[in-house]
């Protein structure tokens, strides 16, 4: 059995398909991130959120990292919407909560309130410039808060890729079929190159079991496709991982790129899933040059190991190096950077674009095979 417990105690569940929500005419419309958040809360995976925060909880969470009940959390998850939208709201009211005028969940309006915006954006992106996406995206999505517990009432189709999607009960009771005490969690938005193959093999080494858990949910134009990154993990586990050490789900969260506050905020959602260890190397959800490559590390000595209730491990930047003819990291190579093979996202993407093959001993050609067909498709 997995040791971990999850945040809080215990794994929320707030999924009722059967709810009567005929009488509910008042409707919100959720964006993509709003989808995802009341599908998150519901599963569990947010654990112990059960809706959208109150003011007590999103202040603590903006300035102290935590909820009102003194669990750690990060990130503020709210329910933005336009103050004319809200105009029309009353507290006390049952609201339905649509994608595509379809109802997804019902959130029993407690509260609505006029948060203090530039103060999120400093406190959470240490930023409130509009360049970085994740501020842009906050000031973009509402100036008023809509908060209360919610419902869910009907699960999102999941596609092409329904298979990789797992509640947490079901990727704990994954975990404890095969028998792990120890699992590593492991985000990312990316493909996997040998970095964070490196990182992870690492990290397998102490531990029973990797859980590759790729964030599937909203990110910035640039990044590489979802369903595209979906294959080449498919055909990076079965080309270079073992089995029965490693298994595949995603996170269907938006990005946020908040750097130190989101690594907190994967951790503790990793925990929920079930993982006793996550990683966490350089400049862990990070965008531009918004946070130092090891800000994301140096957040977590903020809180002590028994709060937090998962372990960190943290990874120094990791690359080929062509003297060492190995894999290695700041801490283990003694070599130049001349010696070291680290090409940028963006100058990845560039090379795939064009159709041209980034170096083995950057990415496994299989996956760059995948990804240069992928990039071709969505071009
Ligand atoms: S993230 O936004 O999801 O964090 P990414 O997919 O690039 O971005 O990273 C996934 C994880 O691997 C993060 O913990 C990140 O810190 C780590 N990481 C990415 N590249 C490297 C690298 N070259 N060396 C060490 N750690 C890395």
């Amino acid at each position: 059995m997995t040791k971990s417990l999850p945040h809080g105690g215990t794994l929320i569940n707030r999924t009722n398909e059967n709810l009567d929500y005929s009488g509910i005419t008042t409707e919100i419309e959720l964006d993509k991130t709003g989808l995802s958040d009341l599908e998150l809360i519901a599963n569990g995976a947010y654990s112990p959120l059960t809706g959208f925060l109150g003011q007590e909880d999103y202040q603590k969470v903006v300035h102290e990292m935590r909820l009102s009940n003194n669990h750690i959390w990060s990130l503020p998850i709210t329910l933005p919407v336009t103050k004319e939208r809200a105009a029309s709201l009353e507290e006390g009211q049952s609201v339905r909560l649509t994608y595509n005028g379809v109802t997804y969940g019902v959130l029993e309006l407690t509260e609505i309130y006029s948060p203090d915006q530039e103060t999120e954006a400093i406190q959470v992106y240490r930023t409130k410039d509009l360049a970085h996406p994740g501020v842009k995206k906050m000031f973009e999505r509402g100036d008023t808060y809509l908060a209360g517990p919610i419902t869910l009432v009907r699960t999102t189709d999941k596609g092409e890729f329904s298979t990789f999607y797992l509640d947490p009960a079901k990727t704990r009771e994954t975990f404890a079929e095969k028998g792990w005490e120890k699992v590593v969690g492991f985000q990312t938005r990316n493909p996997v190159h040998r970095a964070h193959e490196y990182i992870q093999k690492a990290a397998l080494e102490i531990v029973d079991g990797l859980f590759l858990n790729p964030l599937v949910g909203e990110t910035k134009a640039d990044d590489i496709p979802a369903d595209v990154r979906m294959e080449s993990y498919q055909v990076l586990l079965k080309n270079y991982y073992p089995e029965d050490r490693v298994f595949l789900a995603v996170f269907p969260a938006a990005m946020r790129y908040a750097g130190p506050r989101e690594a907190i905020f994967h951790a503790m959602v990793r925990k929920n899933y079930g993982c006793t260890h996550f990683i966490v190397g350089r400049d862990h959800a990070g965008v531009g040059d918004y946070y130092g490559t090891y800000d994301a590390q140096d957040i977590f000595r903020q809180f002590t190991e028994s709060e937090l209730g998962i372990l960190p491990l943290f990874f120094e930047h990791s690359f080929y190096c062509k003297k060492c003819g190995n894999m290695a990291s700041t801490k283990t190579c003694p070599h130049g950077v001349e010696d070291r093979v680290i090409l940028s996202g963006t100058k990845v993407r560039e090379l795939l674009r064009n159709g041209d093959t980034p170096p083995p001993e950057f990415s496994r050609p299989e996956v760059v095979e995948v990804l240069i067909k992928g990039m071709k498709v969505n071009a």
